[in-house]
């Protein structure tokens, strides 16, 4: 090989290893809304953890969708029903890659991530659980994590047993191992917390709990916004996600469940497409995954989905993350030059999430002041009741940054903020 040959295979060898550089505004202008103006003043959105922003990818898919591929799936011998079939079905694919699992039969589509967590309780949980047995969650939890157990509790006689969340907000590991014993039959966790942004160390509770013989149910709400997941490196035997946190549409979820405990488990509800067969005397179910997917699902919401998949996974939930936490460190920082201003929560492992207090203000008057300013954050109990009785707060203002989000919107908040400061002193 001549010098000039070997030194121009090592530059493009170095140019193929430079990561990318990060350009939020090349990803900002696929979201059309982040451009339109609220109150008059440029729109600063944080409050990505209660629902992101759909890329144009995403909503001109749907609009396609429906204008070329749309009819009822499963069920019609014509083209356009075998072609609305292969998206909806080729969605499930998507979603399988997406999170590692072995086979497309172990993806539910759902409604979303508190559907997927009561057909668990309501199917695995009253088949397989008894009066006396075990349930563990944490103080970590949303109420879709916490109510379907008390439900199950009422019916069935269960325990829920509680790991307690340390001052920082983080995850006491020893505690939970300390909770496990001979009834633990179900562990439930989120992966990361929607409040505090805390990241649970998901494979070391995995591993816990099945070597005291439970399975491991993991909320994966946040988690799978802001970091890779991988069900099968988790060893999770169930995951569970809402599509429109993951920049795609509402009224689409998923449950992962591994297929030896779908296949064990009742349906979740009767309907059209989950049996086999129908008599008057007796019915048969369908196989995976139509068992429990009863009804007409959510066709174009689930090929939104994995529109919104192929875009995240186009960036690189890798290098989202990066740039997540660049702005979390950046806009910690920040937050602290506001005076009065309190974080709750500041576990070591922790996403983009940020809960705050004012000594001045309630959070409810902090959302709304920052209204006016055009920052929306999320004010209130954030569907964690408990957590906020843990920290003794009513409610907490909440920032949440996803993968759109600049250093200069930290600015903006930080700089509203001190608005808040003047009005209320
Ligand atoms: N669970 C959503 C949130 O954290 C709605 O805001």
């Amino acid at each position: 090989m001549t010098h000039s040959a070997s030194s121009a295979r090592a530059a493009n060898s170095a140019r193929a290893a430079a990561p990318e550089i990060y350009d939020v505004e090349r990803y900002r202008a696929d979201f059309p809304i982040l451009h339109k103006p609220s109150r008059g003043k440029p729109l600063v959105f944080l409050d990505s953890a209660a629902s992101a922003q759909k890329p144009r990818q995403v909503t001109e898919t749907l609009k396609s969708f429906y204008e070329t591929d749309y009819a009822n799936v499963h069920r019609g011998a014509y083209a356009l029903s075998e072609r609305a079939t292969a998206r909806y079905e080729g969605a499930r694919e998507t979603v399988r890659r997406f999170l590692g699992a072995g086979k497309a039969r172990e993806i539910i589509f759902t409604q979303g991530a508190t559907e997927s967590i009561n057909l668990v309780a309501s199917t695995y949980g009253r088949k397989f659980l008894e009066a006396g047995d075990e349930v563990v969650i944490s103080h970590l939890e949303h109420h879709s994590n916490i109510v379907p157990w008390q439900m199950l509790r009422e019916e069935k006689g269960i325990t829920i047993k509680v790991v307690p969340v340390g001052d920082d907000g983080e995850f006491l590991y020893d505690a939970f191992e300390g909770l496990l014993g001979p009834k633990t039959k179900l562990v439930a966790i989120s992966h990361m917390s929607n409040v505090l942004g805390t990241v649970m160390p998901a494979k070391r509770i995995a591993a816990a709990a099945h070597a005291a013989g439970a399975k491991v149910l993991f909320d994966g709400c946040q988690a799978i916004t802001h970091m890779p997941v991988d069900v099968r490196d988790l060893d999770c035997d169930f995951y569970v996600f809402s599509g429109h946190k993951l920049y795609g549409p509402t009224g689409i979820g998923v449950l992962y469940a591994k297929e030896e405990l779908l296949n064990a488990m009742p349906p979740y509800q009767g309907g059209g497409d989950m049996i086999a067969s129908v008599t008057f005397e007796k019915t048969t179910w369908a196989p995976l995954p139509a068992k429990f997917e009863a009804g007409t699902p959510a066709i174009a919401q689930a090929v939104g989905l994995a529109a919104a998949i192929d875009y995240v996974t186009g960036i690189g939930l890798d290098r989202i993350a990066a740039h997540e936490r660049d702005l979390l460190l950046y806009a910690t920082e920040r937050l602290a030059t506001v005076k009065g201003l309190r974080i709750i929560g500041s576990a070591p492992s922790k996403a983009s999430v940020i809960s705050f207090a004012l000594d001045c203000a309630h959070p409810h008057d902090i959302a709304t002041i920052l209204d006016r300013s055009g920052v929306a954050v999320r004010a209130g109990h954030h569907c964690a009741q408990p957590l906020m009785q843990r920290f003794n707060v009513p409610a907490t203002a909440r920032a949440s940054f996803g993968l759109y989000n600049t250093r200069a919107e930290a600015d903006a908040l930080v700089l509203a903020l001190e608005t808040v400061r003047e009005i209320f002193g």
